[in-house]
């Protein structure tokens, strides 16, 4: 794998595809996109035009389909007047494609373009979104869903993307600009917004066919809300988490915290129609709802759809254990912390830096070097969430391993890249440094992430 990455790094692939026939890669189809950062309008309600920031003048952005062991191609314009890039939420990238304004690339100037091209080598559901002041871009609707199918997605018969946003709009159906920076967001919970869209619209209706399967992919794309979603059938059946195959886990309803993923695989026979509930909200909403409609002929075996599931925890006999504190917030505990050398009390710091959250007594940055781990040393993440809020915690570019208390009494390890850290909970987020370069660790939610909790880990 390392050697075929670095090989990738030196050579562009339409040189490799078209000049080196005998290589085990040049099967490998180049998948293209071309994605548009503009500024547009859009209608939250018939009456009133909403200025957003979007791909390609569509919320979500555009889908982007891949299979498994292709090779993206995105070539992207930056038609904002402010700087943006992407980062490809939970893809194992090559390190200089995974978007991080400074760490890994130059900002995507106004009128700029850059060629994004990354193999995609693990199938899943993902999500792209802006990683430049994300807490204004991502709340604008600078976000999109990408799928890497495999073989057993050909025996489904309905796959469909549930990408949730909770934004916050005013009166007139506007983006609330006003209440952006808001210090009384970023030191709590974020941005809460008051409006959920699914796929862009409230309470939209999908049909799907009975006596087959269906995936939905339920993607969070909200600044900060945790939701947390459940339905009309008893039984919800989880079959991949962020991008990975698990055991399959019935459960009654599910949380999704910013950036995480979950898949669920529904029967459809002897099923008419399923709505599902948004409950997070203090009164519950109707999220969507699938109609089930009648199918001429018998469709495809649903009994034979296997989903693989092999976690293997790595051996940690000689992991290295980096301490990670976070602290800050209201409430919190953070007296005095150090903001690019220089130790301020925490009044000045929330006051005149709008910084409120560090890891370890650091104020972090883009630029904040957590920790430097050698390539393929095993990493154990030792995170206390000293605070009193709930954290989103991702790891670019890496899936880690966390014993996941979220789901009772199948509580055992899971491997994801985006875990929800609940006030006071220590975890071991544990992984394979097998991914060189600089992987940012943060906060998804974003404005905790833009006020100090965020740092990077460097593998050489
Ligand atoms: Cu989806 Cu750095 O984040
Ligand atoms: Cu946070």
């Amino acid at each position: 794998m390392t050697s075929r990455r670095q090989f990738l790094k030196i050579l562009p692939y339409s040189f490799l595809l078209t000049a080196c026939k005998p290589l085990v890669f040049d099967t490998k189809k180049v998948v293209k996109y071309e994605l548009a950062a503009n500024k547009s309008t859009f209608n939250f309600n018939e009456k009133f035009k909403a200025n957003l920031f979007l791909y390609n003048n569509a919320n979500p952005g555009p889908l982007l389909k891949a299979n498994v062991g292709d090779i993206l191609k995105i070539d992207f314009k930056n038609n904002l007047d402010q700087p943006t890039s992407i980062h490809w939420h939970g893809i194992k990238n090559i390190n200089k494609m995974d978007g991080v304004p400074y760490l890994t690339q130059d900002p995507v100037q106004p009128g700029e373009t850059f060629s994004y091209e990354f193999p995609v080598n693990q199938s899943g559901t993902y999500w792209y979104h802006a990683h430049f002041e994300s807490w204004e871009q991502v709340a604008k609707g600078l976000y999109g869903p990408l799928v890497v199918y495999d073989k057993t997605d050909d025996l489904i018969e309905d796959d469909i993307v549930i990408l949730a946003d909770d934004w916050r709009l005013n009166k007139n159906y506007q983006i609330d600009e006003k209440s952006f920076g808001s210090l009384m967001d970023w030191s709590h919970a974020g941005r809460i917004g008051n409006w959920l869209t699914i796929n862009g619209k409230k309470s939209p209706q999908y049909s799907i066919k009975e006596n087959s399967i269906a995936r939905l992919r339920f993607i969070n794309a909200s600044n900060a809300r945790v939701l947390k979603f459940g339905s009309s059938l008893k039984n919800n059946n989880i079959i991949t988490i962020d991008g990975v195959a698990v055991k399959s886990m019935l459960v009654e309803d599910f949380t999704l915290a910013p950036g995480q993923r979950i898949d669920l695989l529904i029967n459809t026979a002897d099923l008419l129609k399923v709505d599902f509930f948004e409950i997070s909200h203090t009164k519950q909403l109707k999220a969507f709802t699938l109609n089930v409609t009648k199918a001429d002929n018998k469709t495809k075996n649903i009994t034979n759809i296997k989903f693989k599931s092999n976690l293997i925890l790595p051996k940690i006999d000689n992991a290295k254990t980096i301490d990670i504190r976070m602290q800050g917030g209201a409430m919190g505990n953070l007296s005095k912390a150090n903001l690019d050398g220089v130790e301020k009390d925490f009044r000045t710091l929330a006051t005149e830096d709008k910084k409120l959250w560090a890891f370890n007594k650091e104020i972090g940055s883009y630029e904040y070097l957590l920790a430097t781990v050698k390539l393929n040393q095993v990493v154990i993440l030792d995170v206390w969430n000293d605070t009193r809020w709930p954290h989103s915690m991702h790891l670019h570019g890496n899936h880690f391993f966390v014993k996941s208390k979220e789901f009772k009494e199948n509580n055992d390890y899971i491997l994801r890249d985006t875990y929800l850290m609940q006030a006071g909970e220590k975890a071991k987020l544990i992984f394979v440094a097998d991914n060189p370069g600089k992987w940012l660790f943060h906060c998804h939610m974003l404005e905790h992430a833009a006020s100090g909790m965020v740092s990077y880990i460097d593998v050489v």
